[in-house]
């Protein structure tokens, strides 16, 4: 079965409707996974649904990755409908203005430019991925992200689905140890957590126990890395294979309670000395196929759940359920001040808001959207 079929047919739609949720977590603040750099070819322009905004995502012809807010400071036309790179610019439709990948207008084909700039966003490109900055106050980043990679790996390969829920639930899944034998049934062991307060970054090492294509039961020395709310990556060795697997839970805010979960994996293949560098990669690359199919695989039964849950901004935890409040307090960094004071609580265990509803979106398919690159 298509990995694209298989979270199709087990995540299903959410049982209530959009309207019906109650009011989610704000955005959190920080990076965001946004895609793969491969999906902007020199030249390309993408119009993306990103924090309740639209965002429109160009590559210049030189290679410059830009992220801008998507009307034009002229007269309003949106960039993504019709706009096009020339040589380093991002051309407006509608007149046909020129910004600079800082955001300036600095050609016309009539008169001179408007001290005029759009609102751009900052990008990164790590990993082979892009990574969009968010800010509720539209602050500069505040932290950057670290390398994250294998030297002489190859891109990852990854799988995304559009799900109801909030942008922390992918991270805050890797801290919650009980659903990960109960659901997952993999045996977990030595499971440590650090959070270091007002980092956005925190540390979890785990032994896991499971099967894995071909090689049967193993045991993985799994270390975990969050890089802010929504973003992990970790590292698993199979040192007696020579093998590396890096893999990735990213969560991308897109609309009011929901958003796109991807996963992604990489490998490199150390060894044997005797097989030829390219056949190497080429195991390497089926691993990583492997290994995506079978994270699809445990990560639907994640899915289903969560693409049908309530957050709960007040759990009644057990000792045993792993640092679900430690990092619920550390997840309060990353959002905005609340603006209510009913209670005097904060985003992270409060609602932001205590009685208002989302407002009814226009008509959307329900299905879920799920994209594979492989
Ligand atoms: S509206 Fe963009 S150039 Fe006029
Ligand atoms: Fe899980």
């Amino acid at each position: 079965m298509r990995l694209r079929n298989r979270t199709r047919r087990f995540v299903g739609k959410p049982v209530r409707t959009h309207d019906e949720l109650p009011v989610p977590l704000p955005f959190p603040d920080g990076w965001f996974y946004l895609g793969m750099s491969h999906e902007w070819k020199p030249g390309s322009v993408r119009t993306l649904t990103f924090a309740g905004e639209e965002v429109v995502v160009y590559r210049t012809r030189k290679g410059t990755l830009c992220a801008t807010r998507p009307y034009c400071p002229h007269m309003g036309a949106h960039l993504g409908v019709g706009g096009s790179v020339e040589d380093e610019y991002l051309v407006c439709p509608f007149h046909r203005f020129g910004f600079t990948t800082d955001g300036e207008c600095a050609r016309t084909p009539y008169g001179s430019p408007p001290k005029a700039r759009l609102d751009t966003l900052p990008v990164r490109e790590i990993s082979s991925m892009v990574w969009i900055w968010r800010h509720h106050n539209g602050e500069p980043p505040s932290w950057e992200l670290p390398a994250m990679g294998i030297a002489g790996g190859h891109t990852p390969l990854s799988h995304s689905i559009e799900l109801a829920g909030q942008t922390q639930d992918g991270t805050e899944n890797g801290v919650d140890y009980g659903h990960i034998t109960e659901l997952h049934r993999i045996g977990v062991q030595s499971a440590v957590a650090k959070f270091v307060p007002d980092s956005p970054f925190f540390d979890l090492n785990y032994q896991l126990f499971r099967d894995f294509p071909l090689l049967g039961t193993t045991k993985q020395d799994f270390q975990m890395r969050a890089i802010g709310i929504a973003a992990y990556y970790g590292e698993i060795v199979l040192t007696r294979y020579g093998l590396r697997i890096l893999t990735w839970s990213l969560c991308t805010p897109t609309e009011p309670g929901r958003f796109r979960f991807t996963m992604a994996h990489a490998s490199s293949l150390d060894g044997p000395r005797w097989l030829p560098g390219p056949l190497r990669r080429l195991g390497a690359r089926a691993v990583s196929r492997a290994a995506l199919w079978k994270s699809v695989k445990d990560t639907t039964d994640d899915l289903y759940i969560w693409n049908h849950r309530r957050f709960l901004h007040h759990p009644k935890l057990n000792q045993e359920d792993g640092p679900i409040g430690p990092f619920r307090l550390w997840a309060r960094q990353f959002y905005p001040p609340v603006a209510t004071d009913t209670d005097g609580k904060t985003a992270g265990d409060a609602p932001a808001t205590t009685s208002k509803r989302i407002p009814a979106p226009p008509p959307r398919n329900t299905v879920p959207r799920v994209t594979t690159d492989t």
